[in-house]
């Protein structure tokens, strides 16, 4: 057990500069489009990294199913339950103040029918505490787009690479690069939105596809892989920090390097313990100078009368 000691859980000791302290709703990320305010994004999956990216002023915290990968060591996203979903985003929510929270939906929780989908999205507001979900695919989507809307569940579309469809991509790649398949997801990505969709993740296209579609789209698009003209972007978080132990994509921009930071930190650690210089006289606690003596004095004199009798095993 940790004691460390006791968070603070006053909003005074989590709360964003003032500029930026504002909770962050659909309305304000689509005033952001209106205003051609880039829309910043990230994914986190626990406690500790969901409340640093949220002190960082980030607009959106997605708990996306890249968990499987970075977080659980899964090969692709596809094996994801919605109770590893869950449970993550439960934690997730616990950091998360000013932030819009959106959980992914895992594979297979939405892929039978749009009554499955209704039934999963609505165990991760009223069990998780999100306030949208995203699910992959396009006007295939669009009766369950419909269905969570009505069923007051905003709703993010994810276009492009979708990972869920790995099978069927035939890998990870680049999606929409011919005209009839750039035109095809232009199509996908205007019946999402005519379905409900609150916001839209386009993954993996053209620049120039994704320019499109943000121009001829009403509601946000965030980019991730899909240029700069997109309303904004998200990166996977573990991808910026140097913690996912893959090779970066082209559009990974890595902003730190946690990996390093932790070997040596731990690598440091372990060479005091075994040169025993930690812990320190300072990072022990102590008996009062008085209770210190006693103790002192009576091991002595048990010591000196029954040495042997001290260690003498327990009867069972
Ligand atoms: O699962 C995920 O992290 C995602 C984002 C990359 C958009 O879907």
């Amino acid at each position: 057990m940790s004691m460390t000691e006791p968070r603070s859980t006053d909003a005074a000791a989590h709360s964003a500069p003032s500029s930026t302290s504002l909770k962050v709703t659909l309305p304000t990320l689509q005033e952001k489009k209106r205003c051609h305010v880039p829309i910043s994004a990230l994914t986190a999956y626990d406690f500790a990294m969901a409340r640093l990216v949220d002190e960082a002023s980030v607009d959106l915290v997605l708990v996306g199913d890249s968990l499987g990968m970075v977080m659980l060591g899964y090969e692709s996203t596809l094996p994801v339950t919605m109770e590893e979903m869950l449970l993550c985003t439960r934690a997730v929510r616990r950091g998360v103040r000013r932030a819009l929270l959106a959980a992914d939906m895992p594979y297979a929780s939405y892929h039978e029918d749009a009554s499955q989908g209704v039934r999963n999205a609505l165990r991760f507001v009223k069990e998780a505490g999100a306030e949208a979900v995203k699910v992959e695919g396009g006007r295939n989507r669009v009766e369950l787009v419909a269905r969570l809307t009505d069923a007051e569940i905003p709703v993010i579309g994810h276009l492009g690479l979708t990972p869920q469809s790995l099978h069927r991509m035939g890998g990870y790649r680049v999606q929409g690069k011919t005209v009839p398949a750039a035109e095809q997801l232009v199509e996908d990505a205007l019946a999402l939105e005519a379905a409900g969709t609150a916001l839209l993740v386009l993954e993996g296209v053209p620049r120039e596809v994704a320019a499109r579609i943000t121009e001829e789209l009403s509601i946000p698009t965030i980019g991730i892989g899909a240029g700069p003209e997109c309303d904004g972007q998200i990166l996977v978080l573990h991808d910026l920090l140097n913690l996912s132990f893959a090779p970066a994509a082209k559009f990974v921009r890595r902003y730190g390097d946690a990996a390093s930071l932790i070997r040596n930190a731990v690598e440091a650690y372990r060479k005091d313990v075994e040169t025993r210089s930690f812990p320190s006289d300072a990072e022990s606690y102590h008996l009062s100078a008085e209770a210190r003596g006693n103790f002192v004095r009576g091991g002595a004199a048990r010591a000196a009368v029954a040495p042997a009798t001290i260690r003498q095993p327990r009867k069972a």
